[in-house]
């Protein structure tokens, strides 16, 4: 099959490129005031301005070509469809079936899936409005005042994310805790914070074998027990969110507790499933119903957008435009606003186990980039740290900028500031400050000619650092959902033009694998010697450290 780099739209990139890279964006902007509106898109609640990004008609167009050369229509078909696209798993890839608000029937292996999805979502209404109604009481008929989710990876991140951005439709006496970490203070220090009678524990983990998951609700649950006294108490307060019943059971979960997906949901995509539980019980089903009804808005219009008004289409073809022919290493993404902290976390999941991969879809090496060390952080903070690398350092950074109009807590014109920053750090990356304006501007202000010529040039900002601004009028669950699925088919798009699968993480698996075969050796008392020089020397050092 072709690689990328042999499509004739991929050369025809690379060509035009070479014309590109002396674009400067202030000329393009001040040759065409109609730049913004023609390299702009709304989609429902959601306003994408890429129009501070080094390209032109025809580079859109080209990228376009590439996207269709691709195959990326047949592929979303595909992925709609409930084809296994997971190959290397045989697995369908259907988290848009689990926010298939529409209900049309989703097949896979000949069954839809849809009579099951519901069922589910069913048993958490019911589960989650007993426990915000007082229904579902602890064992000693106390209300339940805190959650505790207990899970790693993408059956933390997106919970926890979600959480965390929808805290104003929160109630404020059920709170919402996130324990991931096998690091024991991850877990010690949260069961400090709650109470055995009124907290309920939710084990969320796909396959239930996951160790820092099983380790944590372990340690849960015997400090419950240290407590209750009684293992029949165990079912008012632990619950398990998994595909696998078997080793739900064998934890001591009963299954009537357990909330049940399919393996067709990757770890990263689970939050609309049954993972999604705490985020149903911490801000009302109602609320995660709307976030699914964003994300399956979303779904529509990626499905049926053509591609050049396709908005996860237009950012994955930028990104690939800086990661494959600019040479851009890493993304930024940069939500304005303390609720969506969490977003880079949950994106860098997403992004990264998804597109970090190197083998093709016919089981070769690529021979091109593929996906970006995605990063980022919250405005304004994120100012205060790492812009200036952003302003004046020497790498090409392309930034995703994220922000509401309007805030759950206005208090005077504080969220208008936040507004201003993002546009302040987008208009500087893109425009900058030449010497000559630079030199103005001292001169103006009474600096003599040494101090000019000394201090000018660490003043000047190089711009032309492209960025993509989101804006909604309000963060709602409903938006918030439509900007997840807005990355989820930016991450799939790109992984179908980069032809990877976009859905094993092998590279993980090794390391968990690694990690059980390193743990038994580093309790034992024998010197281990079975590794390489360094992993043997370094058991022998931490181990002489714990037992000294
Ligand atoms: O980090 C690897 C991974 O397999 C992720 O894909 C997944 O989200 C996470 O582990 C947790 O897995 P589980 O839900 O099975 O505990």
């Amino acid at each position: 099959m072709t690689r990328p780099t042999k499509r004739q739209a991929w050369k025809a990139l690379e060509k035009h490129y070479a014309m590109m890279r002396q674009v400067r964006m202030r000329d393009l902007f001040n040759n065409d005031p109609q730049r913004f509106d023609r390299f702009s898109l709304q989609v429902g609640e959601l306003f994408l301005d890429y129009s501070k990004n080094i390209v032109i008609d025809k580079t859109m167009n080209k990228l376009m070509d590439l996207a269709r050369a691709s195959n990326v229509e047949d592929w979303r078909a595909k992925m709609f469809a409930g084809e296994k696209i997971n190959f290397t798993e045989n697995r369908a890839v259907l988290h848009v079936a689990l926010r298939n608000r529409a209900n049309t029937p989703v097949m896979v292996d000949g069954e839809d899936v849809m009579p099951k999805v519901n069922a589910v979502l069913e048993r958490m209404k019911r589960f989650s409005e007993a426990v915000r109604e007082g229904l579902w009481l602890g064992y000693t008929g106390k209300r339940i005042t805190d959650v505790v989710n207990l899970g790693v990876g993408g059956s933390d991140l997106g919970p926890k994310m979600v959480c965390e951005a929808l805290g104003s439709y929160a109630r404020l006496d059920l709170r919402a805790h996130f324990v991931s970490n096998v690091a024991p203070s991850d877990i010690v220090s949260t069961l400090k914070k709650v109470d055995p009678e009124t907290t309920l524990f939710i084990v969320a983990s796909k396959t239930f074998t996951t160790q820092e998951t099983l380790a944590n609700a372990h340690t849960a649950r015997r400090w419950f027990l240290e407590h209750a006294k009684d293992e029949a108490h165990v079912a008012r307060h632990f619950v398990a969110v998994s595909t696998n019943a078997e080793a739900v059971r064998a934890f001591g979960i009963d299954t009537e507790n357990m909330f049940e997906f399919w393996d067709w949901v990757g770890g990263r995509y689970s939050l609309w499933s049954a993972i999604g539980l705490s985020i149903a019980v911490h801000v009302g089903f109602e609320h995660f119903e709307q976030l699914l009804e964003g994300a399956h808005a979303m779904d529509q219009h990626f499905l049926h957008a053509p591609l050049e008004q396709n908005m996860p289409v237009i950012l994955a073809m930028l990104g690939i435009w800086y990661t494959n022919f600019f040479g851009a290493e890493t993304h930024a993404v940069l939500p304005y606003g303390t609720r969506l902290r969490s977003l880079p976390a949950y994106l860098q999941q997403a992004d990264m186990e998804s597109n970090g991969k190197s083998i093709d879809r016919d089981s070769r090496w690529v021979e091109h980039a593929t996906g970006p060390i995605l990063w980022g952080g919250h405005g304004t903070n994120g100012q205060h740290a790492f812009f200036e690398l952003l302003h004046q350092g020497t790498r090409l950074v392309p930034c995703d900028f994220i922000v509401a109009a309007n805030t759950h807590n206005p208090v005077g014109h504080q969220h208008a500031a936040l507004v201003s920053h993002m546009l302040a750090q987008t208009r500087v990356l893109m425009w900058g400050r030449t010497l000559a304006e630079v030199e103005l501007e001292m001169r103006e202000q009474g600096a003599d000619v040494a101090t000019i010529r000394k201090l000018a040039p660490h003043k000047v900002i190089p711009g032309n650092k492209p960025s993509n601004s989101l804006l909604m009028r309000d963060h709602t669950p409903y938006t918030l959902g439509m900007l997840i699925a807005l990355y989820e088919h930016k991450i799939f798009t790109q992984g179908i033009v980069w032809r990877i699968n976009s859905f094993d993480q092998w590279g993980v698996e090794l390391g968990k694998q690694m990690a059980n075969s390193i743990l038994p050796r580093l309790l034992a008392d024998e010197p281990v010697t079975e590794y390489d020089g360094s992993t043997n020397g370094l058991i022998g050092r931490v181990k002489s450290m714990m037992h000294p």
